[in-house]
């Protein structure tokens, strides 16, 4: 096999508790996840000599360095097999960076699961599951996808009953990108752990329940949650505002739900189908310039070969 191609898809985060702070300085999550159909599309070329080299497109989207989790994954699987030979992986971005997308983590499990077929490693889920968790705390689900439950610091993942048709309007401030590690800081420096407005009020509880009985939307909705609005949106404005826009577009355009994904800058608009969904997106495209918006919609998987 000279090269292969995937697609890796996006997530977002239908809903985000901080239950605690942990003592390696990560948190406590309850998190539910849903695959999105935006993907990055990644090819794995064999290389004449060893090395491991990257290339991004559009060039400069996203670091072309170590610190990009496509080559990160490659090395980890790179180092533990010897004389595997080298690789060039080419990274097409279609998820935005900064977005809370996990498209970083997305191209990672992708790398993860394209060379394991690749170069005929022979690793099991459970196996890649090891590596993902070392990759990063979203990057276990992203190997998974659909929808489901994540624990722990995101990386223990159990399935949930696939959510079936669910089409949203994905919209995200242009050149707006909020660090991830910055968001989990303030959330601990300004100490909100102490004033969760869903502590004790089953949020979480409701949200499972509605899920696992294969509930439609619009019973669920109420119960979607984000723990890290609360310290991106007072400190990004032009987020705060979109969120309001998105709420109260024309009466008619009113979506199901909005919620800011992961640490931001992404938000969703849940819509009840598709042509809401079309008439939202082109509502937001004309009336603020300065945001990039897509219809999406949840997919039962993240990792596919192409
Ligand atoms: O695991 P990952 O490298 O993707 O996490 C990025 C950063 O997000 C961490 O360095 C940490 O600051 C924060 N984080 C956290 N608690 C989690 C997950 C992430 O504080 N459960």
């Amino acid at each position: 096999m000279r090269s292969l191609s995937l697609t890796a898809a996006a997530k977002i985060n239908l809903y985000l508790e901080i239950t605690g702070d942990r003592p390696d300085g990560y948190h406590e999550l309850v998190m539910v996840l849903q695959s999105i159909d935006l993907r990055d599309r990644i090819t794995l070329r064999r290389r004449s000599d060893d090395h491991l080299t990257l290339e991004v497109i559009p060039e400069g989207l996203a670091p072309a360095d170590a610190t990009n989790l496509a080559l990160r994954a490659a090395r980890i699987l790179w180092e533990r097999t010897p004389n595997v030979g080298g690789v060039h992986i080419t990274l097409e971005k279609h998820i935005p960076v900064g977005g809370g997308l996990a498209g970083g983590s997305t191209d990672g499990a992708a790398v993860l699961v394209g060379l394991n077929h690749f170069w005929d490693l022979g690793l099991n889920h459970a196996d890649l599951c090891t590596l993902a968790a070392q990759l990063g705390s979203d990057v276990p689900f992203c190997l998974q996808g659909g929808t489901a439950l994540a624990t722990g610091r995101g990386e223990v993942v159990t399935p949930l009953p696939n959510v079936g048709s669910l089409t949203m309007v994905l919209a995200k401030p242009k050149a707006l990108a909020v660090s991830t590690v910055w968001a989990y800081k303030t959330f601990r420096a300004e100490r909100l752990l102490s004033t969760s407005p869903v502590h004790g009020q089953h949020y979480s509880q409701n949200l499972l329940r509605a899920l696992n009985h294969h509930a439609p939307v619009e019973e669920w909705a109420p119960w979607l949650y984000n723990d890290l609005e609360r310290v991106v949106l007072p400190h990004h404005g032009a987020i705060a505002q979109l969120k309001s826009v998105l709420q109260n577009p024309e009466p008619d355009l009113r979506p199901l739900q909005v919620l800011m994904s992961g640490s931001g800058a992404t938000l969703f608009a849940l819509c009840g189908d598709r042509a809401h969904a079309i008439a939202l997106g082109e509502f937001i495209r004309h009336t603020q310039p300065e945001v990039e918006a897509w219809v999406v919609h949840g997919q039962g998987h993240s990792i596919a070969l192409d």
